[in-house]
């Protein structure tokens, strides 16, 4: 997997509070990230992340899947917003829905989501959670491109947050979400930055002075 041509207008898929969708729309705002919101859409009538982007004044579109008979034809009607909007890049930002193959087919290799976990470790739902009931001393979020396997892509970004011994699920959430919304914006300028590869399963940049496609391998 190489490099795809960029053209900076992302799309935000959502379904609840959208921190991370604030994060991406504070670095836009500041020019820590060049890119364009094209739009929010939500998976979820109400969802709170729909009135941030409206408040940003980005289009906020309500796709919700209970109105679709199947996965299928929900994602068909995702993947055609999307096209619609013209986007190059897709972030899942709290995004609560698994994506078939219609969508991957679509948008597979042009989607990042970010996870409350040091993936490999602790997939799934209430990752900080898990973390805390295994014991591990060291927690943090990943930035990965989406696959069919559950938070399974390879990885673009990752931040360490400590675990504290009196930590709960909340404050140690609290502490990793904190690193999510710094990593999350500098995960996709990198990744519309260009000039990356995917070898193996590892996300790669271009070492400067090197010449044209030339990639490094750790
Ligand atoms: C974040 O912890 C993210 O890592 C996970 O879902 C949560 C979404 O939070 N995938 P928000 O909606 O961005 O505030």
């Amino acid at each position: 997997m190489h490099a795809i041509s960029m053209n900076r207008r992302i799309a935000v898929l959502v379904s609840g509070r959208g921190s991370n969708l604030q994060a991406l729309i504070d670095a836009v705002a500041a020019k820590r990230l060049d890119a364009t919101i094209a739009a929010v859409v939500a998976n979820v009538a109400g969802a709170p992340a729909l009135e941030r982007a409206r408040q940003a004044g980005i289009p906020a579109v309500t796709i919700a899947h209970r109105d679709f008979a199947s996965r299928d034809l929900f994602e068909t009607a995702v993947v055609a917003e999307l096209r619609g909007r013209d986007v190059s890049l897709v972030c899942l930002a709290g995004f609560m829905r698994l994506l078939g193959r219609t969508y991957l087919d679509a948008f597979g290799e042009r989607t990042l989501n970010v996870h409350p976990s040091l993936l490999p470790a602790f997939p799934g739902v209430d990752a900080q959670r898990q973390a805390l009931e295994h014991g591990v001393k060291i927690a943090g979020a990943t930035v990965h491109f989406v696959t069919g396997e559950l938070d399974g892509g390879p990885i673009v970004a990752q931040g360490a947050v400590p675990v504290h011994d009196d930590d709960s699920a909340e404050t140690l959430a609290a502490r990793i979400l904190a690193v999510e919304h710094r990593l999350y914006p500098e995960a996709v300028a990198s990744v519309l930055g260009g000039g990356w590869a995917i070898q193996g399963r590892t996300y790669v940049k271009r070492v400067d002075g090197d010449g044209p496609g030339q990639t490094r391998r750790r």
